[in-house]
């Protein structure tokens, strides 16, 4: 009889709201997350009043998604398939917790997504909604009606008199929020085709940036990001300078052939600006500061987080308890990172931290008085005897 659908304000969402009403007879109430998604939210409230939604409700959920989402996802250093940097995977299963609290607050006993059937957004909604509530009945038109196309969803709103969201919708599937932009579709299908340049949203060419190099200090307080070039500055506003200047010389674009979970291989061309600079510098300053055995222990983590985030286990313990061993690898990633912004790349030009394991004393090439030259012979000859024993067994002689 209730139902929060999370609506977009896209074309897709647009249609969900009179095919719940005519199909479920239910009242509609239209739930838009604001993760940084920019001006996609301008005049959300009217459209889904016309479409006739009971209730609409709007969240600002940016800082909460900084804070609870991406800071753990930089911590944990996690990268999707080599490349991405999960920016759609790791907004999904906020929007859903808030989903279910507003069922919880509406007295409603539905959730409804306007994900299609074949992809890994389903997976994460739901996922998400059956670990915070079960007993919520979930809707997922795109598995039921049979509209398949863009041109079947125009007509079905023209049919009920209602007015498409946008005068020309896009060809491709997008996403987008603070974190990054996802592309998906158009011209993107064919993997052995380039995206066209007026397709990016947040970033410039690497071709097309400035020829003047830029230098941006990033400081991290026990793995968090917390001030720009000095200054202090919160996450959101963090993320959006990061953006903005990342985009300006071109960085953070991916062009990847990934692994959904359902299955199939899909091709998407993301835009993260920020959240590479912001990967890139925490890798930095964790390359001084972690000690060896913990860095690459915490690497081999860091896949299967990724792997949880991408399929949409945020609501479970070994996420937890992956979130826990993270938090504590970063007790000592605090300082200071500068990178230099030119044309696509990002080159680090300096370092600095009070938890720094990088000794210059020690590293030396030079004369050291803490490292004795003579000690490396010994512990060469332990460290190989593996080796030497095998070579043994295979006949090479009784060694010495
Ligand atoms: N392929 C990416 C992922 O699975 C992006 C999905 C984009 N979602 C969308 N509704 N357009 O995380
Ligand atoms: C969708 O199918 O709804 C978007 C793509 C995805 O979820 O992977």
């Amino acid at each position: 009889k209730k139902v929060v659908l999370a609506y977009s304000g896209g074309l897709d969402t647009s249609v969900i709201v009179p095919w719940l009403k005519e199909n479920y007879n239910c009242e509609v109430i239209c739930y838009c997350a604001d993760v940084g998604q920019a001006e996609e939210l301008e005049n959300l409230e009217e459209r889904a009043k016309q479409q006739g939604a009971s209730k609409i409700i709007k969240l600002d959920l940016r800082e909460e998604f900084c804070k609870d989402y991406l800071w753990p996802l930089i911590k944990s250093g996690a990268v999707y398939e080599r490349k991405y940097l999960l920016g759609t995977s790791i907004a999904r299963p906020l929007i859903a917790k808030k989903q279910v609290e507003i069922a919880w607050a509406e007295g409603a006993d539905a959730v409804a997504h306007g994900c299609t059937g074949k992809g890994n957004d389903q997976v994460r909604f739901e996922l998400a909604f059956t670990a915070l509530d079960p007993r919520l009945k979930v809707i997922a038109p795109w598995r039921e009606w049979n509209i398949q196309s863009r041109e079947d969803a125009l007509a079905y709103l023209a049919a009920h008199n209602l007015p498409a969201p946008t005068k020309n919708p896009s060809f491709f599937s997008r996403d987008r929020n603070l974190w990054h932009i996802s592309h998906e579709g158009g011209n993107l299908e064919d993997a052995n085709s380039e995206p066209h340049e007026d397709m990016f949203v947040l970033s410039s060419s690497p071709f097309a940036a400035p020829d003047e190099p830029e230098t941006v200090e990033i400081t991290f307080e026990q793995g968090e990001p917390v001030a720009l070039n000095g200054v202090p500055t919160p996450p959101v506003k963090l993320v959006e300078t990061l953006n903005a200047l990342g985009g300006k010389h071109g960085i953070g674009r991916i062009d990847l052939v990934e692994n959904r979970l359902v299955g199939m291989k899909s091709r998407g061309v993301y835009e993260t600006p920020g959240g590479t600079i912001l990967m890139f510098a925490h890798n930095e300053l964790e390359s001084i500061t972690l000690d060896r055995e913990t860095m690459h222990y915490k690497d081999v983590l860091a896949h299967k987080y990724s792997e949880l985030v991408y399929f949409g286990l945020w609501f479970t313990p070994l996420r937890e308890a992956m979130d826990a061993f993270f938090q504590s690898t970063q007790k000592v990633v605090t300082g200071s990172i500068k990178v230099k912004l030119y044309k696509g790349n990002m080159i680090v030009a300096g370092r600095q931290s009070p938890y720094s394991l990088y000794r210059e004393e020690f590293a030396t090439f030079g004369h050291s008085q803490v490292y004795d030259h003579t000690d490396a012979a010994g512990f060469i000859r332990l460290f190989g005897l593996p080796s030497k024993v095998q070579a043994m067994m295979k006949g090479l002689g009784e060694g010495i």
